[in-house]
């Protein structure tokens, strides 16, 4: 396979001289870049970096990015891209002034979506998920979790993982899967939610484990949905067959959540939209990480996460898109590294290290993706003309890539 040399980056982004495995706390503010710099990719790999005054002269392919950045590809730790239809019935309802719970309880919500995902053939949830990969791949994402969840049954739970397991099978990006049974208690167990959880815990965990469907095991732990104790249960039984945890926690209320997957070494706990002084104590105390959503946060009307709060606390943050039907509709990274800058108040250098070191961290990929440095996989974005770092989130809604390169070769989708 030929090498392949970016040349006359106006600022790489992201260079490691020394890989760090995690930005936290007020290393969080420092995020290494290199001007007027060349990047040598050979194989699927990163091979060299350095200013343009020691650039190599020759190589099989040149690409010019004079005036651009280079950033190591987005990693998104958090998406439920499986999915049947949208909800945008749900949307104006809310700008009506029904609240996210209300819709929930009248069984919308991740019910209307377990609904409609049953009918759904596992062929045409294929085909939707990938388009919507490749969408997000078009965006800038070059690593991405994916959750099942709008099963909710045996059976469908099942369906949505083994569509996650075939776009493995066809993604240039890599995908880790999570399971999520326990997302909201299904109509038909209302009356009867611990036999539900003993469906999670004693038929679809075991089967999931024993398909190899998943790495890490997710439950909503929050008002209205999974208590502390049936997440406890739920996770103990994932950790019994080989699944981490990973959590929803804390968006609709301090539910606990954040303290029971820290005590459960879950690997992250996600939201966080309601977290105080215990919540930020239990998570110094673990090493669980802190994932924010902010794109929940701007659909649903609902609070930010004290994302300064926790760095100012010595956490490393975590920034993703939840992008699902019915409260983020958006796979768009870099519209949620603006919302997590405008509305959050973290500085561009601390986005960036969320949604792209921390971001790999949170699915476990730090040794391959989430920098530039060398050894590490070729995947990377080269933005449109941009005068600065900061003008990346500044620049809001914007597309600010213009070449998707994955595995080493330029993405043509
Ligand atoms: O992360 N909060 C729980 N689950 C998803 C939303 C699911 C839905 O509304 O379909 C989330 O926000
Ligand atoms: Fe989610």
């Amino acid at each position: 396979m030929p090498n392949l040399l970016i040349r006359h980056i106006k600022t790489l982004v992201q260079a490691e001289t020394r890989p760090r495995p995690i930005a936290a706390g007020a290393d969080m503010a420092e995020l290494p870049v290199l001007h007027d710099a060349w990047l040598l990719l050979e194989n699927d790999r990163i091979a060299a970096f350095g200013p343009m005054s020691n650039c190599p002269e020759r190589a099989d392919k040149t690409i010019d990015a004079t005036g651009r950045l280079v950033l190591p590809s987005w990693c998104d730790s958090h998406t439920h891209i499986v999915f049947a239809a949208t909800r945008e019935e749900e949307f104006v309802g809310r700008i009506r002034g029904l609240s996210y719970e209300e819709i929930a309880r009248n069984g919308g919500g991740i019910l209307n979506s377990a609904q409609r995902l049953q009918q759904t053939p596992e062929e045409k949830l294929f085909e939707d998920a990938w388009q919507r990969l490749q969408e997000v791949i078009r965006f800038g994402t070059g690593a991405i979790e994916i959750k099942s969840g709008y099963g909710l049954s045996v059976e469908s739970e099942l369906k949505i993982l083994r569509v996650i397991r075939r776009l493995k099978s066809v993604s240039p990006i890599p995908i880790k899967a999570t399971f999520l049974g326990a997302h909201a208690i299904p109509t038909d167990f209302k009356h009867r939610r611990q036999e539900y959880v003993d469906l999670v815990v004693q038929q679809m965990i075991p089967r999931v484990a024993e398909e190899g469907l998943a790495d890490y095991c997710d439950v909503f732990c929050d008002r209205g949905f999974f208590t502390v104790e049936e997440t406890e249960r739920i996770l103990q039984a994932g950790w019994a067959h080989g699944l981490k945890p990973k959590i929803h926690a804390n968006e609709l209320d301090f539910s606990g959540g954040v303290q029971v997957g820290v005590a459960n070494r879950a690997v992250s706990v996600d939201h966080l939209e309601h977290a105080g002084d215990a919540e930020i104590e239990a998570l110094r105390a673990g090493h669980t990480l802190p994932t924010l959503l902010p794109g929940c946060s701007f659909f649903l009307g609902i609070p930010y996460a004290p994302a300064r709060r926790l760095i100012d606390a010595g956490l490393p943050v975590v920034l993703a898109t939840d992008y699902n039907p019915g409260s983020s509709p958006s796979g768009r990274m870099a519209f949620v590294v603006s919302l997590a800058c405008i509305k959050m108040k973290m500085l561009p250098e601390e986005a960036i290290n969320a949604a792209t070191l921390n971001g790999s961290r949170a699915i476990e990929l730090q040794d391959e993706y989430g920098s530039i440095a060398v050894g590490k996989k070729a995947n990377l974005f080269i933005t449109k003309p941009l005068a600065s770092v900061a003008q990346l989130p500044y620049s809001f809604g914007n597309d600010p890539v213009e070449t998707v390169v994955l595995n080493g070769r330029v993405w043509e989708g």
